[in-house]
This record gives C-alpha cells, structure tokens and sequence, in this order.
C-alpha cells in the first residue's frame, strides 16, 4: 500500500505543486517541504514559483500573502481554520476607523495580518525588517505600528521612535514565563537565551539574542553556545537538531509552567490534510482582485525596502 510520504510526492507531481512551510509546523511537515522559511522569506519564495500549485503550511495571512504576491497560482492551505490570534486582533473596519483618527501617519504593519488590513497600510513589514523599515523613514515622520502591540514597544525602544501602537499581541509568545526564563539560566548558566520579538518586554530583557525565526535557528546552529535556551514557538527546534544535532535546545513553558507552547493555528495542518488538499484542490485562498492589488501595494513597498 501507498504510504502518506509518498502518495504526497506523487500528488507533488500530478499537480506540479510546491509546498512551502513554515518553521513552526510539526517536523513531518518541515521534512516534506519544498521549502522553509521566516515569513519573509516565504513571501519571496511564494513570488518567485512558478509550479501552478502552492501547498502552504503555515497559518492563513501567510498563504494569503502568497496569493497576493502570485495571482496566476492556485495556493492551497491544509486547514483553513488556522488563523493567527495577531491577525485576528485587527478586524479591518475597526482598524479602519482607528486609522482614520491619525490621517498625518504612516501606517506600517506587521505582516501578520489580514488581506484588507494590509489594504489600509502604507507599509507591511515581517521581524527581519521591521527595524529597517522604520528606520528608512524619515525622523520626523509619524507612525502607527500594528497589530502588534509587544513587537511595536520593542522597535520603539529600539529605533527610538515614538510609535503609535494597536493592541494586538500573539497567544503564543505573550504567555511566555519571566520565572521559567529565570530558573532555566540559573540551571544552565552557560546558556544563551534566544528569543522572538513578539514576546513582552519582561521577557526581552532576559534574551541575548532577539530576532525573526530564521535569526533564532541561525544563531542556535552558527553560534559557539552548545546550550540555547528558544523562546519561540518550539517547532524552530527540529531544524536545529538536524543542523547541529550536537547541541542542546531548551524550549520554554509557560506561564502555568507546561510546555503547551505550540502555536495552536500552526499545529493545526497535518499530513493527512496536505494530501486531501493536493487530492482536491481545496482549502483554496481567493479574494476579490481589487483587495489583492490594495494589499499587494504595501506588501511591495516592504520588498523594495528590505
Ligand atoms: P517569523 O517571520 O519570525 O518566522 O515569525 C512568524 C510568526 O508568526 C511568529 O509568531
Ligand atoms: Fe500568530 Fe502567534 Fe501563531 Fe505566530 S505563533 S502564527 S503570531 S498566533
């Protein structure tokens, strides 16, 4: 009988698909990709393809941003319940009506957002440029940072600008533990604390590196420290372990001291749901061409500046 891993490859073929995931998905995902990245480097990815077919393991805005980059694909997501607790802190017409109080600023927003929130902004920005964005406009310019309230405190305190700020945050990383960071480098001295910019400050504080996801892996796998601790959603530790299986990862709980630190959107693609999706086509990503070139403006802006 056909096993899963290969039914998928022929399905790969009958459908000259490419998958794309992201470095949060379950490690049987990430070992059948065609293609792994931070959420910049998918959008690149997604624009350059040219198989007719993106199978995207990720969470909806990524896939949707596919969509927007490449019009011509079909792209498919195994789930299409697998949202994003950020995205959906931004319903559009709220957004919209709070946008509209602050007409002299620029709007940037952090990729993780819906199609028609990207709509509304100047500029979309993922945590590899965010600070490069920023800092590409001019002093005096006023900005509005959104949904993301914790990743905004952080790139104000980091370019010193004075950013207006949505109050969206991430489930994931918001509940990450102050104390369990503190117990695990009294543990593990010799440790180097890596985390993601989505975490709040007093957790921040703690980390000595801070940085999208590809930064975090790159560190923990180039880096001299055979002890990482990873503040970050703990999928990023398969692709240490295959690229550095020397060295010890220590993921974090939180903050009711369990491990349950997995992002619940991302966890929910699964092999058996990739093939169902090749097999029909379907969850397929669509929206109206107007809202596609509204939000494929900003999105463009953010890959000529990064
Ligand atoms: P990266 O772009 O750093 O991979 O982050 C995506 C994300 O959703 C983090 O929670
Ligand atoms: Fe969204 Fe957080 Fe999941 Fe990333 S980890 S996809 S920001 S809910």
């Amino acid at each position: 009988m056909e096993d899963i891993f290969s039914k998928l490859e022929r399905l790969k073929k009958e459908r000259n698909a490419v998958i794309l995931a992201h470095f949060y998905q379950e490690p049987d995902i990430q070992d059948v990709a065609d293609f792994m990245g931070d959420s910049l480097a998918l959008a690149r990815q997604a624009q350059q393809t040219s198989a007719d077919v993106i199978l995207f393991c990720g969470v909806h805005f990524m896939a949707e941003t596919a969509k927007i980059l490449n019009p011509q694909r079909t792209v498919l997501i195994p789930d299409l319940e697998a949202g994003c607790s950020l995205a959906d802190s931004a319903p559009a017409d709220e957004f919209s009506r709070w946008v509209r109080k602050y007409p002299d600023h620029t709007v940037i927003s952090y990729i993780n957002c819906s199609a028609a929130v990207k709509a509304l902004s100047d500029i979309i920005c993922t945590s590899s440029n965010a600070e490069r964005i920023i800092n590409s406009l001019p002093e005096d310019e006023k900005i509005i940072f959104a949904p993301d309230r914790l990743l905004g405190a952080y790139l104000a305190k980091k370019t010193g600008r004075d950013l207006k700020l949505w109050h969206g945050a991430c489930q994931v990383h918001e509940i990450f533990s102050e104390q369990e960071i503190v117990r695990l480098k009294v543990r593990h001295p010799q440790a180097k604390v890596l985390a993601h910019p989505e975490c709040t400050a007093a957790v921040l504080q703690h980390a000595d590196i801070i940085g999208s996801t590809t930064k975090i892996i790159q560190y923990a796998v180039e880096g001299p420290e055979t002890e990482l601790i990873i503040v970050t959603e703990p999928g990023v530790i398969h692709q240490m372990e295959l690229a550095n299986p020397e060295k010890t990862y220590i993921a974090v709980g939180n903050t009711e001291g369990c491990s349950c630190n997995e992002c619940p959107y991302m966890r929910l693609n699964t092999l058996e749901k990739m093939v169902t999706a090749l097999e029909t086509l379907s969850p397929e990503i669509t929206m109206t061409e107007s809202l596609r070139l509204a939000a494929l403006k900003p999105l463009e802006r953010m890959l000529e500046l990064s």
